[in-house]
C-alpha cells in the first residue's frame, strides 16, 4: 500500500512538473542527470578538504560549497546546465572562466586536479538538489 501512495505521489511530481514548463517540452534527459553515483559521499572526500566549512572565515581554505552554489546557480537554470557549468570549471579552472573572481583574489585559482568527470556530475547534482550547509560562522 505504502508503495502505491510514493508512486503516486511521485507521478504527480512529474506531472506537475510538466505543467510548469513551456509547451514545447525539452526531453527529459536534458534536465536530469542520471547518475548511479553518491554525490554526497564524493563531495565530502573530494572537494571539502577545500570547500568545507571550516572553523572560521579566517582559516577555510576555499569559499565553502554553499557560497559556490550560489554563484554558479542561476535563475531558471535546469540540473544538466549546473552541472556542466561546474563540470566545465572543474575540468580546467582558471581566472578567465571564474565567477568568483572574489574568491581567486583570496585563495588564488582552484589547483587543477584530476578528477573523474562522472564523479564531479555526480557532485554537482548533489549540489544543485540539496541545501548545502551553511557555515557556522555566517551570520
Ligand atoms: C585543493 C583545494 C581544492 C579542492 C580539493 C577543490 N577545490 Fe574548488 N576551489 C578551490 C579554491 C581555492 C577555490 C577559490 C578560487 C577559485 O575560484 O578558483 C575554488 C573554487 C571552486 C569553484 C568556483 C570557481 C570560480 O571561481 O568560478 C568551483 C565551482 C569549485 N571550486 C568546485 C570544486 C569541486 C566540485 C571540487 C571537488 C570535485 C573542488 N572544487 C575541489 C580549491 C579546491
Amino acid at each position: 500500500m505504502k508503495k502505491h501512495i510514493g508512486l503516486g505521489l511521485f507521478a504527480l511530481g512529474v506531472l506537475s512538473a510538466c505543467n510548469n514548463s513551456t509547451p514545447v517540452e525539452e526531453p527529459e534527459a536534458t534536465q536530469i542527470v542520471e547518475t548511479e553515483l553518491d554525490g554526497e559521499l564524493l563531495m565530502k572526500n573530494n572537494c571539502l578538504t577545500c570547500h568545507g566549512n571550516g572553523d572560521s572565515h579566517e582559516t577555510i581554505l576555499a569559499p565553502p560549497m554553499r557560497g559556490v552554489k550560489m554563484h554558479y546557480l542561476e535563475d531558471d537554470m535546469t540540473e544538466a546546465e549546473f552541472v556542466s557549468s561546474v563540470v566545465n570549471w572543474v575540468k580546467n579552472p582558471n581566472e578567465e572562466n571564474s565567477k568568483m573572481p572574489g574568491a581567486i583574489k583570496r585563495f588564488k585559482v582552484m589547483p587543477k586536479q584530476n578528477f573523474n568527470e562522472e564523479e564531479v556530475k555526480a557532485i554537482a547534482a548533489y549540489m544543485y538538489r540539496n541545501n548545502l550547509p551553511k557555515p557556522e560562522w555566517l551570520d
